[in-house]
């Protein structure tokens, strides 16, 4: 059976299957082809079949964000399969599921080689969407810092002083640092690299959203992350598809005045450490 006889459809990048990039993609798919790419083969297998039982035009292609050439790879076969509509990367890791080194290397360094690489195949019109965390939200850097972070060649990201080992002494601090530093790198193509092209770049910041990675964390850190619920506005956790319906909108024509910025999604967990309810680490 062919389930859609239309040519040309537009195509989404997903790097990263993992449950809040299939969540996004999901609500999204109708009419589009879909490329899934991550490093799990697993998560491709379960991503796909997922998506191919519910009738969706699914391919995959294993990918490691941390390399040049396999990025490069998937964008080129983004590419042939039509016009590169949407970009979602995912691709992440957490505090406690990584070392600092490998943190900095996934969630900084690779996020900000993807938006690179996508800024060369991403259609006009188009629109990417990198997934941040609050986590980018819960530390302050110098003006200079932020300079640095935000409009660094991203090969020579990694030897910024501000991921050094000495600087980022923990892993918390590594994420918190990087997703600081997607928001500004989103921020930066936005203005040019995929803004020169016509197409729009934001970034999400989820706040605690139940998947495997969530997991991870409430079992090395379960009592900071009830502390963190229970001092919260919305007093919950969120889910992959609240994510997702934030996701919609920005990648959809509607937002097509929004660029550059980053959504918070938290419960109001930053809100609360504003209003001195939570302190971290406290
Ligand atoms: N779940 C949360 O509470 C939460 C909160 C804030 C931010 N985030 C961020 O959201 C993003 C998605 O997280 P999730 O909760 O959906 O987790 P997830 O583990 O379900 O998804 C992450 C995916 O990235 C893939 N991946 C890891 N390393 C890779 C590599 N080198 N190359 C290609 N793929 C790779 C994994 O295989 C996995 O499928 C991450 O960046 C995470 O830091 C998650």
């Amino acid at each position: 059976m062919i389930f859609n006889r239309n040519d040309n459809l537009p195509v989404i990048a997903l790097l990263g299957a993992g449950s809040m990039g299939t969540a996004i993609v999901r609500r999204i798919a109708n009419g589009k082809r879909i490329l899934l790419g991550d490093i799990s083969e697993a998560s491709l297998e379960s991503a796909a079949r997922d998506l191919t039982a519910s009738g969706y035009a699914v391919e995959t292609q294993q990918v490691d964000a941390l390399d040049r050439a396999s990025v490069t790879a998937f964008a080129a076969r983004a590419a042939s399969l039509g016009e590169v509509r949407y970009l979602i990367d995912t691709a992440g890791t957490s505090p406690n599921q990584s070392s600092p080194e490998h943190i900095v290397a996934l969630d900084l360094v690779a996020t900000a080689m993807a938006i690179d690489i996508f800024a060369e195949v991403i259609a006009p019109g188009g629109a990417g969407l990198i997934i941040s965390s609050q986590a980018g939200h819960m530390m302050r850097l110098s003006d200079e810092v932020e300079q640095q972070l935000a409009l660094t060649p991203t090969d020579e990201l990694a030897d910024l002083d501000v991921v050094k080992h000495d600087a980022v002494t923990s892993s918390g601090m590594a994420y918190m640092v990087s997703k600081r530093a997607n928001h500004l790198r989103v921020r930066t193509a936005a203005a040019t690299t995929w803004g020169d092209r016509g197409a729009r770049i934001n970034s999400i910041s989820p706040g605690i959203v139940v998947t495997p990675l969530a997991y991870d964390e409430f079992r090395a850190a379960g009592e900071g992350y009830q502390a963190m619920i229970d001092a919260s506005p919305a007093r919950r956790v969120g889910s992959s598809d609240e994510i997702a319906a934030a996701a919609a909108f920005l990648l959809s024509d509607e937002a097509s005045f929004i660029t550059g910025t980053d959504l918070l999604i938290d419960g109001g967990v930053i809100a609360a450490i504003g209003a001195g309810r939570y302190t971290l680490g406290g």
